[in-house]
Parts: structure tokens; sequence; C-alpha cells
């Protein structure tokens, strides 16, 4: 007898056809020798062949790559439980490899797919095969995946460069403060001149007096302690100055007006000559725990920009106050001048890193270390706001 040649599936009703060429899906009927017995449209579209070439054929002879044995097993598993089964894209692994045509950004050469094998007519050993194109969501997958991996380094960056910049601004502290022990020490050179003047007038004396025959026990012994007196408080200023660039490892309990006198100390022939009024109302028995030299550098970066912005102002009665009030956890001290003022668009800026509005004079960096160091370091706050010719620093520590 000879043999008719497949017609599609002569059960497929006219509502059949157009759903099965309408869906989504590749539909493939296979028997178990893998001989195509229907192929539908989308099958067809994404194979560029008709379904009437195909017929008859083996699956295989249409995708030479797919593994014979491992299909004709899954079908025949199928129709032995009579149950479908299905393989997802990950398990699949193209079980019918369709070339996809690589469309851009595909990650694929293959589509994805989802394979189902269900059972359509057991009598006659055959399966129904439904593939879903997966290749998008798989595609999203890898590249999601390799966006996750971005994000992944650039995370790793970022923290490197957190690291980075943590170091650079430890080297800032540092170097600000080697800028200001260049100051200080021209102040101390300052505030020695006049000592040292005093000890060689006093040594010249003695040598005159020495010459003349005047020299008796009492005015010997008063000069040396007058040149004692002076010494000591030389080493002293010294002493304080070496005391200040060490770098602070412990916290320590100060007295909140002796930091300020030490501080106006180290400025005071600054603040003399500028003709400027300082007064200081700080309760002597306020005490803070903190980082002595840290805190120290914050109140001299303030005082300074304070003399300088005197400095370019001419105003007539020059003054600053430096005033504290007490909460139950807090300190907060106010450094107040009336040298001018800040306007309000440098106001804006003044913590910035490299602010100055001291063109060749400032670094900018002053008041960024103060706030890193209040912040970081002390775990307090600064403010600084400004009305009319006054400046207001706000500064509030814990207790
Ligand atoms: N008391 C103040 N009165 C007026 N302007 C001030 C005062 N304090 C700060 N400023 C303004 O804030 C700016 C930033 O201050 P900051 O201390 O950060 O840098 P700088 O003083 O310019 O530079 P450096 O601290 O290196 O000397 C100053 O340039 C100045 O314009
Ligand atoms: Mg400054």
């Amino acid at each position: 007898m000879a043999q008719t040649k497949t017609q599609p599936d002569s059960r497929r009703t006219f509502l059949d056809n157009t759903l099965v060429n309408l869906i989504n899906n590749g539909l493939i009927i296979l028997d178990e020798t893998l001989k195509i017995h229907a192929y539908n449209k989308w099958m067809q579209i994404q194979t560029n062949k008709q379904e009437e070439t195909v017929l008859d054929q083996k699956i295989t002879e249409l995708f030479p790559n797919i593994n014979e044995k491992v299909l004709q097993r899954k079908i025949k598993t199928t129709l032995l439980m009579q149950n479908a089964t299905y393989y997802t894209a990950s398990t699949s692994n193209y079980l019918i490899p369709i070339k996809i045509n690589q469309i851009q950004n595909s990650k694929f050469e293959y589509m994805q797919q989802d394979v189902s094998i269900v059972p359509y007519d057991v009598a006659n050993k055959k399966v129904a095969l439904i593939i879903t194109d997966q290749t998008g969501m798989a595609n999203t997958n890898a590249l999601l995946r390799e966006n996750i991996l971005k994000v992944k380094k650039l995370n790793e960056a970022l923290i490197q460069e957190k690291a980075l910049t943590q170091k650079q601004h430890e080297q800032l502290i540092v170097s600000s403060r080697n800028a200001a022990m260049g100051e200080m020490i021209s102040m101390i050179a300052h505030q020695w001149r006049q000592p040292l003047s005093v000890i060689n007038t006093s040594i010249a004396s003695l040598k005159i007096k020495k010459e003349l025959g005047l020299l008796n026990e009492s005015a010997t012994d008063n000069t040396l302690q007058r040149i004692e007196k002076i010494v000591l408080y030389l080493s002293d200023t010294i002493n304080d100055f070496r005391d200040y660039f060490k770098p602070n490892k412990n916290q320590t309990v100060i007295h909140l007006a002796s930091i300020f006198e030490k501080a106006f100390d180290l400025l005071k022939t600054e603040f003399e000559s500028e003709n400027i009024t300082y007064t200081q109302s700080i309760d002597e028995n306020i005490t803070i725990t903190t980082y002595k030299n840290d805190f120290l550098q914050v109140i001299l970066n303030l005082l300074k920009n304070s003399l300088d912005a005197f400095h370019e102002n001419n105003a007539t009665q020059k003054w600053l106050k430096i005033t504290t009030k007490q909460t139950k956890e807090k300190l907060i001290l106010q450094i107040t001048d009336n040298a001018g003022g800040i306007k309000k668009e440098v106001l804006k800026k003044i913590f910035e890193p490299y602010y100055s509005t001291k063109s060749k004079n400032g670094t900018g960096l002053g008041l960024y270390i103060s706030q890193k160091l209040i912040e970081d370091h002390l775990q307090g706050s600064i403010e600084i706001s400004s009305k009319d010719n006054q400046t207001f620093v706000t500064i509030s520590l814990p207790k």
C-alpha cells in the first residue's frame, strides 16, 4: 500500500488550527521515532520552514544538533507516564536548538526555551512539544547578572575610594597642623623677643655693675630671680607648644577656660596689635572630656579667622567674646566677633574644603577641618551665622 503523505493532523478543527497558530509558542507533534506530524505557525516563522516541507521528516534532520537519544528518552517517559513533562530553560538546555536571529545585545546563539512534552495521541505514540521562548528572560537575567557584577565592582571601587578619602582627610589634618605649627613658631618667636631682651638687658646691667664694682649680693639675686622667672615662662610656652603638636590618642578632662586661655595666649600679640578687646566669660569650673589638641586646633582656627577678618576690616571698636551655655548633655559655646560678618553667599560655602575669600592667604581648609574634627573626633557640631557686622560661631559638644 502506497504510503500517503501525512496531512496536518485531520482531527485539528478550524478553531484548533487558528488557536494553534495564534499562540506565542512553538508546537510540534512528534511520534516516538521523532517524525514530525504537525508544525505550527510559530515554528514556521522561527525556522523559516513551511509545515508542508517538514511533515514526515525526522526532527533531527531539521535540527541536526538535537541530542536524539535524550529527546527520544524524554518522549518515551511522557508516553509511559501518560503525563506531561516539563523542562525549564535552564534544564532543557535548548532541547530543540533553534538558532535565533542574532538580535542586538543577545547573549545567546540559540533560543533559550522552556519545553513541555505532552502526551497527544498515546495510542499512536505521539506527543506534542510545546516550546516557550525564554531568550528574552534569559537575556534579562544575564544582563542583570552582569549589572550586579558591575555594581559589585563599583561598590568595591567606591569603598576603596572612600578609604582613600579617609586617608587624605587624615593627611589634611596633619598638614594643617603642620601649617599651624609654622605660624605658631613665628608667633612664639614674636612672643619671645620681649622676654629675651629683658634677659639681655638684665645680663648687661649685671656686667656693667660688676665692672663698676657696684655688684652686691641682693642686686645679683634680684636679677637672677627675674631671669629665672622669664626662662620658666619661656620654657612653659615651648612645652605647651610641643604638647600641642603631639597627636592626642586619649581623651582627657580639661578646663574649658584654660584651653581658651592657652589659645588666646598663643595669639595675644596679634590681638594686641590689632587693638581687639578679648572677653572670655567661661565659668572656671566647666570641664569637658575631649581630645585636647583637636579642640585647641579648632579654637585656634576660629580665632585666626576672626583675626584675619579684623585685619581686612577697619572697625573702630573691635571685640571678640567667648560665652558658654550648658544643658544636661551638652556644652554650647559661642564665639562672637564684630569683624564685619559674613555675606549670605559666602556663608553657604565656608565649610567646603578649599573655599576661601582670602585670595592668596587662605587655604580654605580651616573651617572644613574644624568641622571634621568637631563632628568626627569630638562628636559635636558647629554652626556659623552672621548678622550685620557680627559673626557667631556656635559649637555644641557632649559633656
Ligand atoms: N569670623 C569670620 N568673619 C568673617 N569671615 C569669616 C570668619 N570666619 C570665616 N570666614 C569666612 O570663611 C571662609 C572660610 O574659612 P576657612 O577658615 O575655612 O578658610 P580660610 O580662613 O580662608 O583659610 P585658612 O583657614 O587656610 O587660613 C574665609 O575665607 C572667610 O571668608
Ligand atoms: Mg581659616
